[in-house]
């Protein structure tokens, strides 16, 4: 009885609300026009329109797949920093979301750091779910959480092993800010090897049960997902990759509704981590890599098919800050910036130096 309880509580519907593809893609993001004073990475990230006209956010007319990369046709000079793009959604996703994000390719090589992730925007009050974001020429996505004091990762019910479980202390005190990280044992989650295998995609599950992360390979991507149905369940996605019951950490208590956000930086607070750079990559970070004619950034690039919100079936979690009604959490939004800054930056650093 209890356990057929459990199950109930844990398999749930979800249907779309918003699909961010093909020639639409870009239209409701905000882009971080600014150089990186988040993560002290050595890159400006472009406006939406200098972006567009750089051709570092296009969408492919050939693939109509969402192109983001980092400019890799520009010399640049010591001292300088190298265009990228980090873009934000407009609206946010409350409690009861789910999204799917479907990739042929994600940025890798010397010094690059990409991510895929979502906070809300007085961080760390209400989290931050970090779905995608690796290094350099690590092999393996890491994913997270970043909470205030009091969120632990408890009894998950995931694939990966303890071989994989760096840190179950979500707060963003404890281990300088290193989250509660799950390393991905599939080695194409990362890298060269994630686009070898025709990509594949993420699900992430924002629920009040927990936060889940599915990882498929294009090969395992099930039809439910790949057909484009405007409703998932979650009991067909086999066990998730990384997960985060409520019991640990309660979701109420410290997540609140998400900006979901791409961004690539590069060295930075977590590529140039002492010691880390050097696991994967020769030289320095800054000096032989971002400095020079770009050549090495050539797959320094996000292709996205898709990215899709669902909510909980029979309910709507988008939250537009541009409605009235909504103006306190838009006021949060900007000043919000001073404060995730540390939202990303040490994600992981201690594991990663202990050589995961
Ligand atoms: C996916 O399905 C939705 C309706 O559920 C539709 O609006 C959208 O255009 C479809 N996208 C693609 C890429 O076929
Ligand atoms: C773990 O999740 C799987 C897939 O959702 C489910 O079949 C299984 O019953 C769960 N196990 C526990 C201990 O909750
Ligand atoms: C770009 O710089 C690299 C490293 O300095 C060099 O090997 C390569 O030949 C250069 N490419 C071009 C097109 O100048
Ligand atoms: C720049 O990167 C793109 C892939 O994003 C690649 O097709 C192109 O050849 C690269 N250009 C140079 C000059 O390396
Ligand atoms: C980054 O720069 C912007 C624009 O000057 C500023 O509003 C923001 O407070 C800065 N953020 C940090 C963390 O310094």
């Amino acid at each position: 009885m209890l356990g057929s309880l459990v199950l109930l509580v844990q398999a749930e519907t979800y249907d779309m609300v918003k699909e961010y593809a093909g020639t639409t893609f870009f239209n409701e993001w905000t882009f971080y026009d600014h150089f990186d004073n988040l993560t002290n990475g050595d890159v400006q990230f472009l406006g939406a329109t200098e972006a567009a006209s750089a051709k570092l956010a296009f969408v492919d007319p050939a693939t109509n797949h969402a192109i983001i990369k980092v400019d890799n046709t520009s010399t640049v000079p010591d001292q300088q920093k190298r265009n990228s793009v980090r873009i934000q959604t407009n609206v946010m996703f409350a409690i009861g979301s789910l999204w799917t994000v479907d990739m042929l390719h994600v940025p890798y090589g010397c010094s690059v750091w990409p991510a895929f992730w979502s906070h809300s925007p007085n961080w760390p009050t209400g989290g931050e779910i970090d779905t995608f974001e690796a290094v350099n020429l690590q092999t393996r996505n890491q994913m997270s959480l970043h909470t205030l004091p009091g969120c632990k990762q408890v009894s998950p019910n995931q694939s990966a092993n303890t071989t994989f479980i760096p840190n179950a202390d979500c707060s963003f005190q404890t281990n300088m800010n290193e989250g509660c990280n799950v390393l991905d044992p599939n080695t194409a989650s990362y890298g060269a090897a994630f686009s070898q295998a025709g990509g594949g995609v993420w699900i992430t599950e924002f629920a009040e049960t927990g936060i889940s992360i599915w990882f498929m390979p294009r090969a395992n991507v099930p039809s439910a997902v790949s057909s484009n149905s405007s409703t998932i369940d979650t009991s067909t996605l086999g066990t998730p990759v990384a997960n985060w019951p409520t019991g640990g950490c309660d979701m109420d208590t410290f997540f609140g509704p998400q900006n979901i956000i791409f961004d690539i930086t590069l060295c930075g607070d977590l590529a140039d981590a002492p010691g880390l750079f050097a696991q994967t990559c020769p030289g320095m970070c800054y000096e032989s890599w971002v400095v020079g004619n770009g050549s090495n950034y050539a797959t320094a690039y996000f292709e996205i098919a898709s990215m899709r919100v669902f909510s909980k079936t029979g309910t709507n979690t988008i939250i537009d800050p541009s409605k009235s009604g909504a103006a306190s959490a838009l006021t949060a939004s900007s000043s919000g910036l001073l404060v995730y800054v540390t939202g990303l930056f040490s994600v992981g650093i201690a594991s990663w130096l202990f050589g995961w």
